[in-house]
């Protein structure tokens, strides 16, 4: 998520880890730092916001040396400030941090440290490390090793995704760093070494590049880079030549911000739960602090949302309705003032947005506050709008989004609304424990099922250029499905400009199915059990009529290919985390629609990523 440079050489650091910075700025972050080795002391710059209040901050005090790491952040833990803003030092200043990704159990790690007499001056998940360190340097003796064997002890103590990158006082020749989950290449250039996040950062020094893998660490000097494991054993890294130009490199090599976001949903989910299912299998969401007073005494959740997150909000109403028995409603934001609505102090109001600007969902939420709901936001950007006016707060932990087409936000919605909905019914006690805990292992398992989900990208590719010049086509599902899609049409509209309607599939005969004609496409999901037979009468009806119906199947489904004339296999799931995996061909089959039809897929006409007006 947040961007990570690191220079050790013989050239001045601070223009280098500038121009990287800059060079990840596409990502997307909330506020940048630099930590620069300057005659033998650790000197600190960062500051909340954009870039150039960082540049501005260097160019009024200058710091010069030949080794330092920089950072742009996207806020998990903590709003943006200059405080959070990484580097984030020990007590002492003598060690200095940098960090991507998310430690799981910082907070016992933080009040045993504070027990200890750290003192903490951010609210970061990160600055534990730089403690964890300080720590771990005090028990050890003065040896050429110590400052890897320290870095090594402090990562034994935590849990989560990283990368961490580390300079000391003590050892001014080099940087340590660490990858467990988040990305980290290291460059070779004569006489100098650097390390980034991605590629475009490396790109103006050198095109020859290694690789660090998950549990790993690497040992950076101007001369040498050495990989090891994470008991020290050294491990050989071939050297890759980069061939890609900077705006492939910005994509992480796919041709569109699109496709790499579908393709990071994986990840974006494992982020979105880790740290949150407890060894027990209890829910643990930090932000929503609800006592249980109101949760037991709920009468209502309502729930606002538009476009996208009114789709995931369709699925989070289900969820809540069936395993905490609330009634629950769902209104688009821009609808909901307008209808002078039933909400009052025993209504949860939860307002899902990936931005946390959206104007209509904002004014939406406010309403449900005016008249008296405690309110809950979903939301993907810390420090936003929804998020600073909420009472209670649940991040999706999707990173940035940069196409304007939302797709892990939207994965990450669903997920974080099971979560709410176990936590409801767990709460509440009104769902079977042995039920929660299958939701729990299939959560567990969600960012495995959706990778193998992915791999249908080839075969979806082909149906895409089948269906490319069609003027119109369907998607009907039911229950669950039928929210799944609204999104998969929504997807399809917005990048490929192909009208399509999605439809509840027992509404066909009221209407619709006058629309359908000898060969026209009908995507069914039948992920559903329970309206199984229901749904294949719908396929019967539409084929009656002459579609070419396309069937969103569990792979293992050996009936429903007697039904249609294609069938898009995914993974077996509980039926309840379905629209979870089966969005994700919808996804694919929208972005190659559009690619076939020469789109400007990450930016489409008219449309933009944060809609601020009414
Ligand atoms: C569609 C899409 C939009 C957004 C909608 C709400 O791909 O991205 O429909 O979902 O504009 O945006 P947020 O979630 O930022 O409130």
């Amino acid at each position: 998520m947040c961007g990570i440079i690191g220079y050790v050489g013989h050239r001045d650091a601070l223009p280098i880890l500038l121009d990287g910075l800059r060079r990840l700025e596409y990502r997307g972050y909330d506020s940048a730092g630099v930590a620069v080795l300057e005659d033998g002391q650790i000197v600190v710059r960062k500051a909340a916001g954009k870039l150039a209040r960082l540049a501005e901050l260097t160019q009024r005090a200058p710091v010069h040396g030949q080794v330092g790491i920089g950072h742009t952040r996207w806020a998990t833990h903590g709003v943006p400030t200059d405080e959070n803003a990484h580097p984030h030092t020990d007590c002492t200043g003598d060690i200095v941090v940098i960090h991507n990704g998310i430690i799981e159990n910082f907070l016992p790690l933080r009040e045993r440290l504070q027990d200890h007499g750290h003192h903490f001056r951010s609210d970061t998940d990160t600055e534990v490390i730089a403690h964890l360190i300080e720590e771990a340097y005090a028990r050890l003796p003065e040896t050429p090793e110590r400052m890897e064997t320290a870095v090594r002890q402090a990562i034994a103590q935590t849990t989560g995704a990283y990368a961490i990158v580390v300079l000391a006082r003590e050892h001014p020749d080099r940087i340590v760093a660490v990858r467990q989950i988040s990305p980290l290449i290291v460059g070779r250039g004569r006489g100098e070494t650097l390390l980034a996040s991605d590629v475009p950062a490396l790109l103006p020094h050198t095109r020859e590049v290694m690789i660090i893998e998950d549990g790993e660490m690497a040992i950076l000097t101007p001369e040498r880079v050495t990989i090891t494991d994470l008991s020290g054993t050294p491990r050989h890294r071939p050297v890759q030549h980069i061939t890609w130009d900077a705006e492939m490199a910005e994509k992480g090599g796919y041709p569109h911000f699109m496709l790499k976001e579908i393709h990071e949903q994986p990840r974006a989910l494992s982020d979105t739960i880790m740290g949150r299912l407890d060894v027990e299998g209890r829910v643990e969401l930090e932000g929503v602090q609800a006592p249980a007073e109101f949760v037991t005494a709920l009468d209502k959740v309502w729930m606002t949302a538009c476009g996208t997150a009114y789709h995931a909000a369709l699925v989070g109403r289900w969820l809540i309705e069936h395993l905490a028995r609330i009634p629950a409603e769902v209104d688009l934001a821009s609808e909901f003032r307008y209808r002078d609505p039933l909400v009052a102090g025993t209504t949860w109001a939860i307002a899902i947005s990936q931005s946390g600007e959206t104007a209509d969902t904002l004014a939406a939420a406010r309403e449900a506050r005016r008249r008296g709901s405690r309110l809950l936001a979903i939301t993907n950007v810390v420090g936003s709008t929804l998020a600073r006016e909420a009472d209670d707060l649940l991040y999706i932990r999707a990173g940035p989004e940069i196409a304007v087409a939302s797709s892990k936000a939207y994965l990450t919605m669903l997920a974080a609304q099971i979560m709410l909905a176990i936590d409801l019914g767990q709460r509440r006690g009104t769902a079977a424990p042995e039920l929660l805990t299958d939701l729990i292992h299939g959560l567990r398992a969600l960012p495995g099922k959706v990778q193998a989900a992915l791999a249908l990208e080839e075969s979806v590719a082909a149906l895409a250029r089948r269906y490319r010049d069609v003027e119109h086509l369907f998607f009907i599902g039911r229950g669950l499905d039928y929210p799944v899609a609204m999104e998969g049409s929504l997807k399809l509209k917005e990048i490929s400009y192909v009208h399509s309607e999605a439809l509840a599939a027992g509404e066909l005969k009221h209407g619709t199915l006058a629309l359908v004609t000898p060969g026209v496409p009908v995507f069914a999901l039948v992920t559903q059990g329970h309206v199984y037979e229901k749904t294949v009468s719908n396929i019967q009806e539409v084929k009656a009529r002459g579609a070419e119906v396309v069937a969103v199947a569990y792979e293992d489904d050996r009936s429903i290919s007697r039904h249609v004339d294609q069938v898009i296999r995914i993974p077996r799931v509980h039926d309840l985390l379905a629209p979870v995996v089966a969005i994700v061909p919808l996804q694919l089959f929208a972005y190659h629609v559009a690619r076939e039809r020469g789109h400007d897929i990450d930016q489409p006409r008219n449309l933009a990523k944060s809609v601020t007006v009414e």
